[in-house]
């Protein structure tokens, strides 16, 4: 969140309180999660049949509609403004952050020699801006390393490929991230 800062995207964190809290802006949440992908993976190899690791250039975009009971399906702007989510405005903003999002990371994943395969975001309205919130972890994005494609990121437990702390700690410490 401080990196996205950094490059002028407003997030909803304001202040770390202590190893485990953290003080946020009240953000009203548009029930969509935003992702891009820079390879395929996941859904998308499910969706097309395409093979894994398939680059995608330019990154795509996709909305899913955030209900666990529905298993979160895809959805489009249309919808999002007929159903009342989101305007057409707040929607082709949270497009564009989204983007630009995915340049500050795919840079400080790659300083650590990571790959940034595909990610999503939640964003909210705060003052009737467009910002940025929940979390960035391994849990909603897929990290693959450089040179081995080795999976860094939640796939390690979907897929049971263990490791799964190891491998979250192996993300942090290549980017950084300090771990208590
Ligand atoms: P997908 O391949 O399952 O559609 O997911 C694409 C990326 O978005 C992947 O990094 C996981 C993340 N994601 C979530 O974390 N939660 C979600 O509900 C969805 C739809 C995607």
């Amino acid at each position: 969140m401080q990196k996205l800062a950094d490059a002028g995207i407003e997030t909803h964190f304001e202040k770390q309180l202590s190893e485990d809290e953290v003080l946020v802006k009240r953000l009203e949440m548009i029930p969509v999660e935003c992702v891009v992908r820079n390879f395929a993976a996941g859904s998308l190899v499910r969706r097309l049949g395409l093979e894994e690791g398939q680059a995608l250039t330019p990154p795509t975009y996709e909305l899913f509609y955030k209900d666990d009971a529905l298993g979160d399906p895809m959805v489009n702007e249309s919808l999002a403004v007929s159903l009342g989510w989101a305007t057409e405005a707040q929607l082709a903003k949270m497009e564009e952050l989204t983007h630009q999002v995915n340049e500050v990371l795919k840079a400080l994943f790659e300083a650590g020699d990571l790959i940034l395969v595909d990610f999503k975001l939640e964003f909210g309205v705060f003052h009737d801006r467009i910002v940025l919130g929940d979390e960035f972890s391994p849990d909603g994005c897929r990290i693959w390393d450089k040179t081995t494609k080795k999976k860094l990121d939640k796939d390690r437990f979907r897929q049971s490929l263990g490791d799964v702390i190891e491998a979250y700690e192996e993300v942090a410490n290549r980017i950084g991230v300090p771990l208590s």
